[in-house]
C-alpha cells in the first residue's frame, strides 16, 4: 500500500527556489499548497494533480490565515510550511527611503512571522510538524548598499532561534535555510546589467558558480523530512563554500596575485 501523502504549504512558489521547492515535493510524495501574490506564475501548479496553487500576499494577516485553511480545506493539516517569499531591498543609508526599507521588511519579516503564527496551529493538530525560513547568507553577514535585505535576513534567525527553544516541545522543529547566490527571478538579471559583480560573486564561491535552484530545493525538503529530526533552530548554509572564508585572499584561479609564498621583510 502506497504511504500516505503529508501536506506542505509552500510560499514564494511561483518562481525560483519556492518553485522548486514545491515541485519536488509534489514528486517525492507529498500534498503541496504552492502559494504566491504572483498568480500569473502559478500555473504550474495545474499539471500536477497533488499541487494546488494559492494567491495570497503573505504581508497580509488575512491572507496567511486563508491560505492554511486551503491547504487544510484541501489535503487535512499541514506536516510542513516552507516559508520562502522574499524581496530584494538594495540601496546605500542615505539612498534607500524608509518606506522602501518598510517594504522589505514587511514582506522579508513581517510576512515569516505571519506564516508561522498561521502555520502553527495546523501543524499542532499533526502532534508534530516542521517549518523553515529562507534566510540568506546575507542573514549572516552584511553587506554595502544591501543593509535592509541584511538586516531582514538577519532577523529570520534570531527569530528560528528563539522559536526552536519555544516549540521544540510540541515536536515542531523550526530552521532555516541560508542561501548563496541562486539562480531565479531575484537575482537573474545580475548577469546582464552588473557583469563585473556577477563575475566577482562567483570568484567568491569556491565552487566557482552559483546554484541552481534545485540545489536549495534538496536542502528545503531535507530540513522538513524525518531525515533532519533532530535538527532544530538551525541556520543551513547552502552557498558553494563562500562563507567559510574571509573573502580577503582571492583563489590563484581568480587569475589575481594570491599571497605570494615567501615574502622578503
Ligand atoms: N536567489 C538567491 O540568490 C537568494 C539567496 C539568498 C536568499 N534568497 C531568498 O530565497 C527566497 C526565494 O527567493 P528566489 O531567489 O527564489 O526569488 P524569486 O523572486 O524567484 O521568488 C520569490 C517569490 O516570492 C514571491 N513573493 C514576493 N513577495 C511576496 C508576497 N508579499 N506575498 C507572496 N509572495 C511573494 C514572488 O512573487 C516570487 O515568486 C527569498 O526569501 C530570498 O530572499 C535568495
Amino acid at each position: 500500500m502506497a504511504a500516505e501523502r503529508k501536506t506542505a504549504l509552500v510560499t514564494g512558489a511561483a518562481s525560483g527556489i519556492g518553485r522548486a521547492t514545491a515541485e519536488r515535493l509534489s514528486r517525492n510524495g507529498w500534498n503541496v499548497l504552492a502559494v504566491d501574490r504572483d498568480t500569473d506564475k502559478l500555473g504550474w501548479a495545474d499539471d500536477c494533480d497533488n499541487v494546488a496553487g494559492h494567491a495570497a500576499d503573505i504581508t497580509s494577516q488575512e491572507a496567511n490565515l486563508e491560505m492554511v485553511a486551503e491547504a487544510e480545506r484541501l489535503f487535512g493539516p499541514l506536516n510542513a510550511a516552507v516559508l520562502n517569499a522574499g524581496v530584494t531591498g538594495g540601496g546605500g543609508i542615505d539612498d534607500l527611503s524608509f518606506e522602501d526599507f518598510q517594504k522589505v521588511i514587511s514582506v522579508n519579516l513581517f510576512g515569516a512571522v505571519l506564516g508561522v503564527k498561521a502555520v502553527l496551529p495546523s501543524l499542532r493538530k499533526n502532534g508534530e510538524g516542521a517549518i523553515t525560513l529562507t534566510s540568506s547568507t546575507m542573514g549572516l553577514a552584511g553587506d554595502a548598499e544591501n543593509w535592509a535585505y541584511c538586516t531582514s535576513k538577519h532577523a529570520i534567525i534570531g527569530l528560528v532561534r528563539s522559536l526552536s527553544r519555544e516549540i521544540g516541545w510540541q515536536n515542531i522543529r523550526i530552521n532555516a535555510l541560508c542561501p548563496g547566490p541562486t539562480w531565479t527571478g531575484m537575482t537573474g538579471a545580475i548577469k546582464e546589467v552588473a557583469p563585473a559583480h556577477y563575475e566577482h560573486m562567483k570568484q567568491s564561491v569556491p565552487l566557482q558558480r552559483w546554484a541552481d535552484p534545485e540545489e536549495m530545493a534538496s536542502v528545503l525538503e531535507f530540513l522538513i523530512s524525518p531525515a533532519a529530526s533532530y535538527v532544530n533552530g538551525h541556520a543551513m548554509v547552502a552557498d558553494g563554500g563562500a562563507m567559510v572564508g574571509t573573502g580577503l585572499v582571492l583563489p590563484a584561479s581568480s587569475g589575481k596575485a594570491a599571497i605570494p609564498k615567501e615574502i622578503d621583510h
